[in-house]
């Protein structure tokens, strides 16, 4: 019997949601700080399932049975192209027909993707899923960001490094802007918005949405200074949204100061503050290629997803 792709619809939101749940059922049991699937949980990722089937998917049957889904995002601008990505829980197959059955979904939303000008793909995988990584790894994907949790227990912070809760938000403007700087570096290449006029506003979101602000200084100038607040589960931390998670928004230490445990004592802050507020788990994420971040992260948080990317020449 051979296989049919169509396009995805609502009605498939049983099937694609018992696959879904599959993949998810094994992904906890190796990050068991993934939310548990309770009955509220598990309508939540179906609402969301079902709203992006009616969207921009690809649905591999055999046997008039679902063997697999894959649903891209809407258009987005990021690294100068057009891009779409495909969340984690928007794609999952039969794990019998798994290689086929993926083949088949990507190259036929690719080739949607680019008859619509949109050249860079991104998908997130579980990073247990060790076979789906391999073969989009083969599909021309490599990893762009890494997403890792970590619980509540105490960080050790054997430096001594002094860090205080900070309520005047612009005294870390000029940092701010070291830090959107950094990424433009090698191997990161990365163009941020540095403008001083976004970073304002920047830093007035996170005060508005009741984010918290730590800083280190040194003879009262800031040297270093982390930002955690409530995972908005928008574009990061898909899984958690409407979920207890508090999520490591941005850190940075000057480069002066690196390597003395001040990013550590601030991640200790940042940490006491998700237990007092009551969060179940902390989550952070990361490019993968910045050299400084990941044996940071790696050293106190799981790595439990990555989002990975591939470019399509343009001229096609
Ligand atoms: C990631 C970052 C914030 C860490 O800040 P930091 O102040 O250097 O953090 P620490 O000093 O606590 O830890 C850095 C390293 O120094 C080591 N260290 C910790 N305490 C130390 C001490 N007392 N003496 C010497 N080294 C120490 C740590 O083991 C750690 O090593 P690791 O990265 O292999 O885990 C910093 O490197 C940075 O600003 N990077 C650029 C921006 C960035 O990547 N931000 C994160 C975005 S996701």
């Amino acid at each position: 019997m051979s296989y049919h792709v169509t396009a995805t619809d609502p009605s498939l939101l049983p099937d694609a949601f018992a696959l879904f749940r599959r993949t998810y059922v094994v992904a906890r049991r190796a990050h068991p700080l993934l939310p548990a699937l309770t009955t509220e949980y598990e309508a939540r990722l179906q609402r969301r399932l079902g709203g992006a089937l009616g969207q921009r998917g690809v649905a591999v049957t055999r046997d008039g049975r679902l063997r697999g889904y894959m649903i891209a995002s809407a258009r987005f601008d990021t690294h100068g192209l057009a891009a779409a990505v495909v969340p984690e829980f928007a794609h999952a197959a039969a794990a019998a027909e798994f290689e086929p059955v993926y083949g088949r979904l990507y190259a036929a939303l690719a080739e949607r993707l680019v008859g619509e000008g949109i050249h860079l793909h991104m998908i997130g995988h579980f990073a247990s899923a060790t076979r789906l990584t391999r073969l989009l790894y083969e599909l021309g994907f490599g990893a762009l960001v890494a997403e890792q949790l970590r619980d509540l227990s105490d960080v050790a912070a054997p430096s001594g490094a002094v860090v205080q809760r900070e309520e005047r938000w612009d005294a870390v403007a000029d940092l701010a802007a070291e830090h959107e700087a950094y990424y433009r570096a090698s191997p990161m290449f990365l163009l941020k918005d540095g403008t001083p006029a976004t970073i304002a506003a920047d830093l007035d979101e996170h005060k508005q949405a009741g984010d918290a602000l730590f800083v280190h200084r040194r003879e009262g100038v800031p040297q270093a200074y982390l930002i955690v607040g409530r995972c908005p589960g928008a574009t990061m931390g898909r899984l958690f949204e409407g979920t207890d998670t508090a999520q490591v928004r941005s850190a940075y230490t000057t480069p002066a100061a690196r390597g003395r445990g001040i990013g550590t004592a601030l991640l200790r802050g940042a940490v006491g503050w998700a237990r007092a507020g009551g969060f179940e788990r902390v989550l952070v994420e990361h490019e993968t290629a910045n050299p400084l971040a990941a044996p940071f992260w790696r050293r106190h948080f799981n790595h439990y997803l990555t989002y990975s990317m591939r470019y399509v020449d343009r001229r096609l």
